[in-house]
C-alpha cells in the first residue's frame, strides 16, 4: 500500500488542481539529478570549484578566451551525455495533457526540458549550445559562425572575433523578448512553481515575487532553503525527480 502524502503535497495538489494557468521556474536543481552540477551547492556546485568572474564573464573570456572556451565544450560535453530526470518528464507530461495551462521558465542553458517533450520553453539565461560572435559582427548579413577557423575559440577569419558559448554571462543583459515574455507569465498565472534555484540570481528571481505580487499562489520545491522563501506560499522540501511526478501524475 502506498504510504499516505505528505500534508504539504496534499495542499499543493490542491493548489494544482484549481490552477488554471501554471507558470514553472526553473534552476540548476531540475537537471540536478540528471547530473549536471548546480552552481552554488557547498561541496559540488560549480561556482565552489570555479571563479565565476574568469568562467563567466565577457571580461574573463577576453582574459582568457582558450581556457573559457574549454570550460564550456566540456560542459556541452557533458550535458549530451545526461537525459531528463523523472521531473522534466512530469513537466512535458502535464503540459501535454493539459494544452495552455503550464509554461515553464528556466534559468538552465541546457536542453533538458525540451529533450522531455516541453515545447515553448522560455530560455533567461541562454542556450549553451548556441555559438555567437563576442563582438557584434559589423557586417550585413553577420558572418557565419560556423565558417569561423577551428581554433579554440574559433575566430573569425577575416577580423579575428573569436566564438563564444549563447549564454548570458555576469555583467550582461538577459534576452529582452525571453524576459519580458516571462514577466507577463508570472503576472498572469495563477500558481508560480519555483524548481530547483537559489533565487540568488535577478531578474529571474524577481519572477517569484512578481508572480506573488499579482496574485498567484507561489509554491517552491528544493531540497534547502533558498533566498526567496519568504515568497512561498507553500514549500516542499525534496527533490525535483522525487517530488514531480508526486505532484503531477500522482496515480
Ligand atoms: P544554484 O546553484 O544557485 O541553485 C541550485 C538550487 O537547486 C539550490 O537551491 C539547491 O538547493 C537546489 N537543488 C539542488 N538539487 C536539487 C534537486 N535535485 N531538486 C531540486 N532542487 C535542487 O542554481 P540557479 O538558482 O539555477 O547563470 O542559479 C542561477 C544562475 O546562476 C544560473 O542560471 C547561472 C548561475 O550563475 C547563468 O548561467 C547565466
Amino acid at each position: 500500500m502506498e504510504a499516505e502524502p505528505a500534508p504539504e503535497l496534499k495542499t499543493a495538489r490542491e493548489l494544482l488542481l484549481r490552477a488554471h494557468r501554471v507558470c514553472v521556474l526553473t534552476g540548476a536543481g531540475m537537471s540536478a539529478e540528471s547530473g549536471i552540477p548546480t552552481f552554488r551547492d557547498a561541496q559540488t556546485g560549480l561556482w565552489a570549484r570555479f571563479n565565476p568572474m574568469q568562467l563567466a564573464s565577457p571580461e574573463g573570456f577576453r582574459a582568457n578566451p582558450s581556457l573559457v572556451w574549454d570550460w564550456y565544450a566540456s560542459r556541452r560535453e557533458a550535458m549530451r551525455a545526461v537525459q531528463p530526470n523523472a521531473g522534466h518528464l512530469a513537466l512535458a507530461r502535464f503540459a501535454h495533457e493539459h494544452p495552455g495551462r503550464l509554461s515553464i521558465v528556466t534559468q538552465n542553458v541546457d536542453d533538458l526540458h525540451q529533450r522531455a517533450g516541453s515545447v515553448d520553453v522560455i530560455r533567461l539565461h541562454g542556450d549553451i549550445m548556441q555559438n555567437s560572435w563576442l563582438d557584434p559582427c559589423p557586417r550585413d548579413p553577420a558572418c557565419d559562425t560556423d565558417r569561423a577557423t577551428p581554433t579554440r575559440p574559433p575566430r573569425c577569419a577575416d577580423c579575428g572575433n573569436p566564438v563564444r558559448p549563447g549564454v548570458v554571462w555576469f555583467g550582461e543583459m538577459l534576452p529582452v523578448a525571453a524576459l519580458s515574455a516571462a514577466e507577463q507569465l508570472a503576472q498572469s498565472c495563477d500558481l508560480m512553481l519555483v524548481v530547483g534555484t537559489s533565487g540568488a540570481v535577478y531578474p529571474a528571481a524577481g519572477l517569484a515575487h512578481l508572480a506573488r505580487r499579482s496574485g498567484a499562489q507561489v509554491l517552491i520545491v528544493n531540497p534547502e532553503p533558498s533566498e526567496i522563501d519568504d515568497q512561498a506560499h507553500l514549500l516542499l522540501r525534496g527533490t525535483a525527480a522525487r517530488l514531480l511526478p508526486l505532484l503531477f501524475n500522482p496515480n
